[in-house]
C-alpha cells in the first residue's frame, strides 16, 4: 500500500465533511435570524430546536472535520516534501490552495464565534446576510480544487 494514496483518500474524506458543514451552517443561522418575526412560544421552540442542530453540527461534524482535514493535509505536505522537496509550496498553484485553506479556516472561526453570539443574543447578522454569504465556501473550494488537480502556474 502507497500512504500518499491513503493520505490522499483521508484528505478529500475529511474535506467533504468539512464542506458539508461549512455550507449547511450559515443556512440554519438564516433559519434562525427569520425566527425574529414568529410569535411566542413558537419562536422559543424554534430556536431551542435550531440552536441543537447548529452545536451539534459545529461540535459533532465541522470542529473534527477541519481538524482531521489540516492532518491529513499536513501529512500529505510532509509526503510531497519528501517525494519532491519543497519548492511545489511556494508555487502559484500551492500558494492560492494554501491561501483557501487560511480562507476557509478563518470562515469556520467567524461560523463558531458567530454561534456563541446567537446564543447569547447579541448576534447582528441577518437571515440575508447568511443567504448571500453562503456561497462563498464554495467559490474558495473551487478555487483550491482546481489548484491542486491542475497545479496551474502563470505563462
Ligand atoms: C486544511 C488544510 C489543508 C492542507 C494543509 C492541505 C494540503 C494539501 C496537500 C499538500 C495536497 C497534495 C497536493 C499535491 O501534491 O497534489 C492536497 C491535496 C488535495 N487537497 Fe488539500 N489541504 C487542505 C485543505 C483542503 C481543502 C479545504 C480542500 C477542498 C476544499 C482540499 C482539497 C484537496 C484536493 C482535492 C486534493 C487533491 C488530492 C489528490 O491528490 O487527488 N484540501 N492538500
Amino acid at each position: 500500500m502507497n500512504w500518499y494514496d491513503l493520505a490522499r483518500g483521508l484528505h478529500i474524506l475529511a474535506v467533504i465533511a468539512w464542506m458539508a458543514g461549512l455550507l449547511f451552517l450559515p443556512r440554519l443561522y438564516a433559519y434562525d435570524a427569520e425566527q425574529a418575526g414568529k410569535p411566542e412560544p413558537l419562536r422559543t421552540e424554534m430556536r431551542t430546536l435550531l440552536r441543537t442542530w447548529q452545536r451539534r453540527l459545529l461540535k459533532i461534524i465541522l470542529n473534527p472535520a477541519m481538524g482531521l482535514a489540516w492532518v491529513f493535509g499536513l501529512w500529505l505536505i510532509h509526503l510531497d516534501v519528501q517525494m519532491r522537496g519543497a519548492a511545489f509550496l511556494a508555487e502559484p498553484w500551492m500558494v492560492a490552495k494554501l491561501l483557501g485553506v487560511v480562507a476557509l479556516s478563518g470562515w469556520h472561526g467567524f461560523l463558531s464565534a458567530e454561534f456563541r453570539r446567537i446564543e447569547a443574543g447579541t448576534s447582528k447578522k441577518s437571515s440575508r446576510f447568511w443567504r448571500m454569504t453562503n456561497e462563498i465556501p464554495f467559490l474558495i473550494a473551487i478555487v483550491m480544487v482546481i489548484s491542486v488537480t491542475t497545479e496551474w502556474t502563470f505563462g
